[in-house]
């Protein structure tokens, strides 16, 4: 008999013949061959998802379109290269929860990063601190630092890091706390919606209400949560936010990266770094020396849109509308919640799971560490790896792991649960 793969995790029941089934978008997707010839068991959507075939068939045509149009293609065509970057927009509002007009595709993350810093970083003598989580993102502490001294500021005293508690994990009344004691010292607040390392999601409502309570506005580094987790930044009141498209919205390697700045900044009175791309549309090619911003988070734009890295996300965004975020999201933690079940019933003695375990604390990404050390935890990270298991290692000891709902199944998961084992034992 034929097995019906139904899987129970906390109230969800999953399947896999049903739209909230993980894995339903698989064969749209390239899947990398495995070191015996098969496909490989790829977990690391989280760092570079999977290229979907749709993306291939979108860059190929911008390059057509380059090849028999040239020049013409920035105005005439089916997708003109000069509002190229609008075809993005409505899709991220949607996995953002931003109205559209709130979000724009450009530039990179940590570019996108220190251009909203030079925005609403706006340090006095009194109120210089920058509050992050400790053991961010390197890249964010290197801009966020970068920011300070741009200031003239020392950021060993104006840079705050919130450590974690035993557990390695951030607490939402940590950061309040910090806040309800130092507020007026605070001029921004810097928070991840998932942590890289460890694959905890915040509660982002709560840490802007805690931010706005001492009048500190909130950004949010997505890099992690955007097509992982549901967001809602608008009405969560963030002030702004920044991400890339590689990782869980599959758009490449090196794709352009997103920008979210709220409604109520719009129109935006303070500095920016200005460019032509982010002067009104209308007059734009009016070559006026002044720069008039464009309305809403065009505005913060510098360059023309690099056709060839937004080509895939435009198409990565239509298989997200067709997927649908909540689907998606429920799919993934009936994965994620297989995962760590298998992970706790069958490895719970050599195997520690990092990331909190309850729903909305988490996304897709389990992080691992193996009780009996590093270089234990090393050695099940390569051997992994030899036997067509990819996920990735961060130091100092973890094993990260991301099945992903778009593309990944309950039988990859199993697979790995008894791989896992097999090779922590042998
Ligand atoms: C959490 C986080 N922030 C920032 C970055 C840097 O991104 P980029 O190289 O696109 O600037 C990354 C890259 O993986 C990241 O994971």
């Amino acid at each position: 008999m034929r097995r019906t793969l139904a899987q129970t995790v906390g109230m969800t029941i999953i399947h896999s013949e049903t739209e909230h089934a993980p894995g339903r978008f698989r064969d749209r997707f390239r899947i990398p061959p495995g070191p015996g010839g098969g496909e490989t068991i790829y977990f690391c959507g989280n760092s570079l998802g999977l290229q979907p075939l749709v993306a291939v068939d979108a860059v190929q045509a911008e390059l057509e379109r380059w090849g028999s149009m040239a020049v013409t293609g920035h105005f005439d065509g089916p997708m003109p290269w000069v509002p190229y970057h609008k075809n993005a927009t409505d899709g991220l509002a949607r996995l953002t929860g931003a109205k559209p007009q709130e979000v724009v595709a450009m530039n990179t993350l940590t570019t996108n990063l220190h251009l909203m810093l030079t925005s609403f970083y706006r340090p006095t003598p009194e109120r210089g601190r920058i509050v992050m989580e400790q053991g961010a993102f390197p890249s964010d502490r290197h801009a966020i630092e970068s920011q300070i001294r741009l200031h003239g500021l020392d950021p060993h005293s104006q840079l705050i890091e919130i450590a974690p508690r035993e557990d390695r994990l951030h607490h939402e009344e940590d950061l309040e706390h910090y806040l309800e004691h130092h507020g007026e010292r605070v001029a921004l607040v810097l928070w991840p919606g998932v942590q890289y390392a460890t694959g905890q999601a915040f509660d982002l409502a709560r840490i802007a209400r805690a931010a706005h309570r001492v009048d500190a506005p909130v950004g949010i580094d997505l890099a992690h949560a955007i097509g992982n987790i549901e967001l809602d930044l608008h009405n969560d009141e963030i002030d702004f936010a920044i991400w890339c498209h590689y990782k869980y919205i599959n758009a490449g390697p090196g794709a352009v990266g997103g920008a979210f700045v709220h409604n109520r900044h719009h129109p935006f009175d303070g500095p920016r770094l200005a460019g032509w791309w982010g002067h009104e549309e209308d007059s734009r090619f009016k070559m006026a020396p002044t720069h008039r911003p464009a309305k809403g988070a065009e505005g913060w734009q510098i360059s023309g849109p690099p056709i060839l890295s937004t080509a895939p996300l435009i198409a990565s965004l239509g298989l997200f509308d067709e997927a649908q975020m909540p689907k998606l999201r429920q799919a993934s933690l009936a994965l994620t919640g297989r995962l760590a079940q298998g992970i706790t019933h069958e490895l719970g003695d050599e195997i520690e799971i990092i990331t909190p375990l309850e729903p909305h604390r988490h996304g897709a990404q389990l992080s691992l560490k193996v009780k009996a050390g590093r270089s234990a935890g090393r050695q099940l990270f390569e051997r992994l790896i030899g036997h067509g298991v990819i996920g990735d290692w961060r130091e100092p000891d973890i094993i990260r792991m991301a099945p992903t709902p778009l593309y990944n199944t309950f039988d990859e998961v199993d697979r790995f649960v008894e791989l896992a084992g097999k090779l922590i034992r042998a």
